[in-house]
């Protein structure tokens, strides 16, 4: 069975969009442009599977958008749009929460992660929250999958969902005459040297939105002087840089600066540390800063002018939103009649 090439990926509007969410996930959004039809979600019913001010989601939601946009995803050309716009997605979502084995979910790290010690009090929604992901990417039938190195495990989950679906369903699906499999196996793309960044106070903790010192991530929000007050505080170790990448091994800090450097600047890191090994880190954080200026401060420029114009965010998403529900409506048909509902 050959699906039609699609690319599908979301991003939560649950806080400050960090240099770990532009390089692992937006800047390949960005590139696959190029070869694939892309649809980019702006998920927000993944975001209140913990809780979100209602006064402030808004604002959140239009600011991914504008980090979408404001990094090169052409909304015309592509689609962009929220989540919650498209019921389909949490239509479908139910009917993999019936698909989706208790054991599958209870092996998911990062609900363990952030339900943390207290797990009765999590909501339903961050336990079942791998489901609504299979969902949002096979809702649109998507083939590629462009993400951190995070969201691995949640991967491989919507292939299990895929298949177990196609295996359940298999004798609908083919008197249907969807031939022998109804959904693709969505493949995740995780690439390049950036596909976990940590931390700058600590390498060895992934960089993120909740982390509460705002020093250990860089936010497509903050200016050049933060910027360059983060790098220079950023946490080191006392050896100069290697000349190879074996050289990094055991050194967190400078293996995730070295990465950050070189997916900014669009090459390997051996061919950063070839340019740099040898190097004190005040030499290195320097250039580091200047190309970090360099490449995100155009971007958060045209993020604030992009904020500071709702109407024409919200005609995005808008727009984007009918655009996905065309394709979406047609998959929620034919999984009906797989399934064995009954529909107008
Ligand atoms: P979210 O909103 O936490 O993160 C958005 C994207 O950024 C990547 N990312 C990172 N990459 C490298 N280093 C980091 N430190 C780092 N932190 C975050 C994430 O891997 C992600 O690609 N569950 C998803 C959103 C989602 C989704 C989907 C993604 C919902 N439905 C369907 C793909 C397909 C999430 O919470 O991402």
């Amino acid at each position: 069975m050959t699906f039609k090439q699609r690319v599908f990926s979301g991003v939560q509007p649950n806080g400050n969009l960090h240099l770990g969410n532009y390089l692992g996930a937006v800047v390949k959004f960005v590139e696959l442009q190029t070869n694939y039809d892309c649809i980019y979600c702006v998920v927000d019913l993944h975001a209140i599977t913990v809780w979100q001010d209602p006064k402030e989601l808004p604002r959140t939601i239009r600011e991914v958008t504008a980090a979408f946009i404001a990094s090169g995803i052409d909304p015309k050309q592509h689609i962009v749009f929220n989540q919650s716009q498209v019921a389909e997605h949490a239509e479908l979502a139910w009917i993999f929460n019936c698909v989706a084995r208790l054991g599958w979910l209870n092996r998911m790290t990062q609900f363990k992660e952030k339900a943390g010690k207290d797990r009765e009090r999590a909501s339903v929604g961050l336990y079942a929250y791998p489901n609504l992901m299979a969902a949002d990417i096979l809702v649109y039938r998507a083939t590629h999958v462009p993400v951190g190195d995070d969201q691995k495990q949640h991967l491989e989950l919507s292939r299990d969902i895929a298949q177990k679906f196609n295996n359940d369903f298999g004798e609908s699906i083919r008197a249907h005459g969807f031939g022998d499999a109804f959904f693709p196996q969505p493949e995740p793309l995780i690439q390049g040297p950036a596909t976990r960044v940590m931390s700058l106070r600590d390498g060895t903790k992934k960089m993120s939105k909740s982390d509460p010192s705002d020093q250990s991530r860089i936010n497509l929000t903050d200016d050049a002087d933060t910027i360059a007050l983060k790098v220079r505080r950023a946490k080191t170790d006392p050896e100069p840089l290697p000349s190879e990448v074996t050289g990094l091994e055991a050194r967190p800090e400078a293996d995730n600066l070295v990465g950050i450097y070189a997916a900014l600047a669009g090459q390997a890191k051996a061919d950063t540390l070839t340019e740099f090994g040898g190097a004190q880190f005040s030499t290195f954080k320097a250039a580091l800063t200047d190309l970090l200026v360099a490449k995100l401060s155009p971007i958060t420029a045209e993020m604030r002018r992009l904020v500071a114009d709702p109407i024409y965010v919200d005609s995005v998403l808008a727009d984007g939103s009918a655009r996905a529900q065309v394709i979406a409506a047609d998959t929620m048909k034919a999984v009906k009649d797989i399934v064995g509902f009954i529909r107008r």
